[in-house]
């Protein structure tokens, strides 16, 4: 009988955890901008905050809902941390409004609710520059309609309200597209860095 060899499999590339989506978007700012004053919109319990601080931002977590930092994690080498005893982010615990985006030179979105149309009015009155993975339409001015993607809605938003968009994705499971553009205060880094 001949042997009949199967088609070789095709994988889809090998994406990490969810959990980790705070060490791949801390590496990817840290790769793509100066350090710079950043409000971390929706931010839970803090990781992505504290990670910007260990690399040189000045992160604060805006979100309503006070949480306490994890009190360890993984880095993207599969290393464990334990986070120092008594360790903090700054924290503003209100819903986001606009008129907070004065003191901050970017504003990141990951998962935010509540936040992401008004993220992009924000960057848009005071020149930051914006990180959005927006993902379900939560407590949003507009209303779910069928057959509009909110993802290229907010993209067409963020165009209409000026912004030249960069598109990005992260390697983890689950939502992992975003989109940014630098406003005037938050700097690309240079090429040498
Ligand atoms: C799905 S969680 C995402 C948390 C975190 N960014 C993450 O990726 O794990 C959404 C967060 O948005 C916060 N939130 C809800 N309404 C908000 C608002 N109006 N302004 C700021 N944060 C808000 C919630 O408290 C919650 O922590």
């Amino acid at each position: 009988m001949p042997l009949r060899l199967r088609p070789p499999r095709r994988t889809a590339p090998l994406r990490l955890m969810k959990k980790f989506r705070f060490q791949l978007l801390s590496e990817w700012i840290a790769g793509h901008l100066a350090p710079c004053r950043v409000a971390d919109i929706g931010g839970g319990k803090g990781l992505l905050a504290y990670l910007l601080d260990a690399r040189g931002f000045a992160a604060t977590v805006v979100d309503p809902l006070d949480q306490p930092l994890p009190p360890k994690y993984k880095d993207l080498a599969g290393v464990r941390h334990a986070l120092p005893a008594g360790a903090a982010v700054r924290r503003i615990s209100k819903a986001f409004d606009p008129a907070m985006a004065a003191d901050y030179d970017l504003l990141v979105g990951l998962h935010a609710h509540g936040s992401n149309m008004k993220i992009l009015e924000a960057a848009a009155r005071y020149g930051a520059g914006f990180i959005l993975l927006p993902c379900c339409v939560i407590d949003e001015p507009i209303e779910i309609r069928p057959n509009v993607d909110w993802f290229e809605s907010l993209i067409e938003r963020a165009r209409a309200l000026g912004f030249d968009i960069g598109r990005f994705e992260l390697n983890f499971r689950g939502q992992c597209r975003g989109f940014f553009a630098t406003g005037t205060r938050a700097r690309i880094r240079e090429a040498a860095d």
